[in-house]
């Protein structure tokens, strides 16, 4: 099954309204026509919706990058599904494993905001990936089954068009080292192997499984040969037109 390269900018905490609006605008002139590749960028929540609103009539779709699993509350500083859907948000990063280490977000609790993504017709990116410690101990596949379970627990299955996975070695997040094109694909085979016990085979093949951790113009195509890496989540190399259009010419080119 052919499965359209998603390359999806994770901006993180950077970029003023003024400066997500420029990069926004660099990247709608650049790869905004192109249909061939799915393009989203995740601006912090202060642009989102007026990132949002400048490429309404571009190809590039925007997502956040977290959000509370409740639809409202006394959870001050959160943001519902229904708020970003207003702000014709279609994606959201969930269980980034900065989440994980710095806000204390588990396997656990991000099932829960990915059920309520899901509800809200929004597009959950659920990170997933070991740290070097488990890497060293020979824990790997084990860690992301784990989390595969865990966070995709009650999926619905008539929803799995909508989710996209996105395997990220934290050992290789904004740290420079890149998995090897075969460590990403050992890992990829595998998590679609626990997609297609969960849900089928022909659900599994449908779904994107990006690659992130320092991935950049000069190592995007060789990842994105590997026959199971479906895109990038990329953060470093997001924050410039150049570096991040690079990596979705690199997608265009090698075809899908
Ligand atoms: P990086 O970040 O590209 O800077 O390694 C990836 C991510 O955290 O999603």
């Amino acid at each position: 099954m052919s499965r359209k390269f998603l390359i999806a900018g994770n901006w993180k905490m950077n970029k003023t309204t003024d400066e997500a609006l420029d990069l926004a605008r660099e990247i709608h002139a650049e790869v905004g026509a192109q249909g061939n590749v799915q393009v989203v960028v995740c601006p912090p929540y202060t642009s989102l919706a007026e990132v949002s609103g400048e490429l309404e009539s571009s190809q590039v779709a925007v997502g956040s990058q977290n959000m509370h699993h409740e639809p409202s509350g006394a959870y001050t500083g959160e943001i519902s599904a229904e708020m970003l859907r207003q702000s014709f948000i279609s994606f959201v990063i969930l269980g980034h494993s900065e989440r994980r280490q710095f806000f204390g977000e588990t396997n656990e609790s991000v099932n829960l905001k990915i059920l309520a993504a899901v509800a809200n017709n929004l597009k959950p990116i659920y990170c997933i990936g070991e740290t070097l410690e488990q890497r060293e101990a020979g824990q790997t596949l084990e860690v992301v089954r784990t989390q595969m379970s865990v966070g995709l627990a009650n999926f619905p299955s008539d929803q799995v068009d909508n989710l996209v996975i996105a395997y990220e070695p934290v050992w290789a997040i904004g740290t420079g080292k890149t998995a090897t094109d075969e460590m990403a694909q050992e890992v990829h085979a595998d998590v679609r192997a626990a997609l297609q016990e969960q849900f089928g085979e022909d659900a599994a093949n449908g779904v994107r499984i990006l690659y992130g951790g320092s991935m950049k113009p000069e190592n995007a195509t060789g990842l994105l040969s590997q026959p199971d890496v479906d895109g990038g989540l990329i953060g470093g190399a997001s924050l410039t037109s150049r570096a991040f259009c690079g990596i979705v010419q690199a997608a265009i080119d090698h075809g899908s």
